[in-house]
C-alpha cells in the first residue's frame, strides 16, 4: 500500500506546546507527516524568522522519525499535491476555531477534491494557547514557559 502522507501547515510564530501535541497525535496515524511552514504571510511583522521557525520545529520534533519540516509559498493544495499529500492536519482548539478552519477546508476541497482535511484536537491543556498570546504575553513579561518547547522559550529570550 502507498504510504500515507500528510500535512500539516500553519505559520508557527513561534511553535506551541500545543503545535507539538498536534504533531505527535498526526505522526501516529500517518506514516510521514510534512509540517509546513507559510512563507507569505499576511498577518503583519513576524516575531520569528520563517528559517528560524523552520530550525525551531526541526529541533522539536527530532524526536519523530516519521515528521520532516519545510516551508512553501504559494497555495496549500499545490504544495500538498508537489509533496504527494492526500491529507491536511488542522488542530481545532474549541468551537471559536471551527468557523474559520471550516472555510479553509471548503476552500481547500474546492480546489483539489482529492486533498482530504483532519483534524484533531489538541490536550485540553493547550485549548487556550495560540501564538500570538504566547508573543503578547511574553513581551509583557508573563511567564508562558510551561506553553511552549524549552528550546522555544530560549529564544524568545533572545528574541525580547
Ligand atoms: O497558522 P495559521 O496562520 O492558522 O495557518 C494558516 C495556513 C498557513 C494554513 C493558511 O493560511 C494557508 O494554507 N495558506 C496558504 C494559502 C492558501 O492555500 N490559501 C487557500 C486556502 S484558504
Amino acid at each position: 500500500m502507498t504510504p500515507v502522507r500528510a500535512i500539516y501547515p500553519g505559520t508557527f510564530d513561534p511553535l506551541t506546546n500545543g503545535h507539538l501535541d498536534l504533531i505527535a497525535r498526526g505522526s501516529k496515524i500517518v506514516d510521514h507527516l510534512v509540517v509546513a511552514i507559510l512563507r507569505n504571510v499576511n498577518k503583519g511583522t513576524p516575531l520569528f524568522t520563517v528559517e528560524e521557525r523552520l530550525e525551531m520545529i526541526r529541533e522539536a520534533a527530532e524526536a519523530f522519525p516519521n515528521v520532516s519540516v519545510q516551508t512553501f509559498d504559494g497555495l496549500l493544495v499545490d504544495f500538498a499535491r508537489e509533496q504527494g499529500a492526500v491529507a491536511v492536519l488542522r488542530g481545532i482548539r474549541a468551537i471559536s476555531d471551527y468557523e474559520y478552519e471550516f472555510q479553509m477546508a471548503m476552500m481547500n476541497r474546492k480546489l483539489d477534491p482529492e486533498l482530504e482535511t483532519i483534524f484533531m484536537l489538541p490536550h485540553e491543556k493547550y485549548t487556550y494557547v495560540s501564538s500570538r498570546l504566547i508573543k503578547g504575553v511574553f513581551q509583557l513579561g508573563g511567564d508562558v514557559s510551561s506553553l511552549v518547547p524549552g528550546l522555544v522559550m530560549d529564544r524568545l529570550r533572545a528574541k525580547v
